[in-house]
């Protein structure tokens, strides 16, 4: 829409439209108490949603990017020791503190390139007194930022190491995701449940007993599924009623057939397809033919992919996967938000709404896009909250 007009009262958007209806119903001067912020020659849209992200977490692993680079695979690096079991060592051995910080930083980062909400994994504790610390920091560095976090709790993201070498080792750790780790994360504050469920980490019947527990505790389930192996992780997604089936790389026509069917969302992360040179992404034109809603995700993670950025995202959701201007805007804000059960409450501009606007510097959304490799984000309001003018944080957040 050209010529647009906002208005938001108490943190909710009350009026979306053209300016000149606003004129007729609101006038032309501001009432008393009111701000204006003049959008001329920019374009607003909905606060990003990112709908898969890891952020709780604390070391690098450029050195396993540059072995890539090298030619060594992501499967081959963590055979030999690398991979999420070296994120868990180091996130096991960081404070919550260091943990937090972590997380208000990636938040802020996040803010800046327009996100409002996201959601986030544990993963990398593994164990009960870890990912609970990881939770615990989590909520902690989330705690009055203006970007919203809706935690999930992933401790069958890997087995962990000292439940490697029997079948009846790694049993036991199932039971104690199902039995323990879940029921606590649950009582903690986590909304979603995930697994990776892909060959050599969790089968689909122990994804599934997973899934399960977690709803049994009122966790809604999400599913890291077919990413490197067509294992039938998007099926098993239908079955179990999830919210969202993220990466699918490798999902079969049946799987996706099923997701349409059952109305799963697909959470499409292509920063991680290029990031682990796989020479793929997901089918995401054939998905939308089938009918089914697409989200975006940044996957933010020091493994398979480190980025803060959704546009980074969009750019390669749009040009990699073939989606258009519009359907990567929708995918990086309303989709995302059905990703994580927030449709009601965000992810567009229209009445009712929280009032999460991000206002590009561009004449056009397709800019968003089409100038590709620069921060469009000019200014962010979460909540009715203006928290980021002219590119740079305001109030306490600025540095
Ligand atoms: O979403 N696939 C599993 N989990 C992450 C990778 C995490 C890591 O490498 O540390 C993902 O890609
Ligand atoms: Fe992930």
């Amino acid at each position: 829409m050209k010529d647009a007009a906002l208005l938001a009262e108490d943190g909710r958007i009350v009026f979306a439209g053209p300016d000149a209806d606003f004129v007729r119903l609101y006038g032309e001067a501001p009432a008393p108490g009111e701000t204006v912020l003049d959008g001329s020659g920019k374009t607003a849209v909905p606060g990003f949603v990112d709908a898969h992200t890891h952020l709780p977490w604390d070391g690098f692993r450029e050195d396993e990017f540059n072995r890539r680079l090298k030619g060594e695979t992501y499967a081959a690096i963590a055979a030999a020791g690398g991979g999420i079991l070296a994120t868990v060592s180091t996130t096991r051995a960081a404070s919550e503190e260091t943990l937090a910080r972590n997380v208000r930083a990636r938040l802020d980062l996040m803010l800046r390139h327009g996100t409002t909400f996201c959601e986030a994994k544990t993963g990398y504790g593994l164990d009960l007194a870890n990912e609970k610390k990881q939770l615990r920091a989590l909520l902690k560095g989330a705690k009055g930022h203006p970007v919203g976090v809706a935690p999930t709790a992933l401790p069958a993201h890997e087995v962990p190491p000292e439940r490697r070498g029997s079948s009846a080792l790694k049993r036991r750790y199932v039971e104690e995701c199902r039995a323990e780790i879940l029921p606590a994360l649950a009582d903690g504050g986590a909304r979603f449940v995930d697994v990776f469920c892909e060959e050599g980490v969790f089968s689909v019947e122990e994804s599934r007993a997973i899934l399960e527990a977690g709803k049994a505790v009122g966790l809604r389930p999400r599913v890291h599924a077919d990413e490197l192996t067509p294992l039938g992780g998007a099926s098993l997604a239908a079955d179990v009623g999830a919210l969202s089936a993220d990466h699918l790389l490798y999902a079969t026509d049946e799987g996706i057939e099923a997701m349409a069917r059952s109305g799963v969302v697909a959470t499409l992360l292509p920063g991680t397809s290029v990031f682990l040179r796989t020479n793929r992404y997901a089918r995401a034109r054939h998905m939308v033919e089938r009918g089914v809603a697409i989200a975006l995700g940044t996957d933010c993670n020091p493994g398979s992919s480190y980025t803060e950025s959704l546009p980074a995202v969009a750019f390669l959701a749009s040009l990699g996967m073939g989606l258009t201007a519009e359907e990567t805007l929708t995918a990086m804000t309303l989709n995302a938000a059905a990703s994580v059960d927030e449709a009601k409450a965000r992810g567009s501009l229209e009445p009712g709404k929280r009032a999460d606007i991000v206002l590009l510097d561009a004449p056009s959304l397709e800019h968003l896009v089409y100038h590709w490799g620069v921060n469009l984000v000019s200014d962010v309001l979460a909540g009715g909250e203006h928290v980021v003018s002219r590119g740079d944080l305001l109030g306490s957040r600025a540095s």
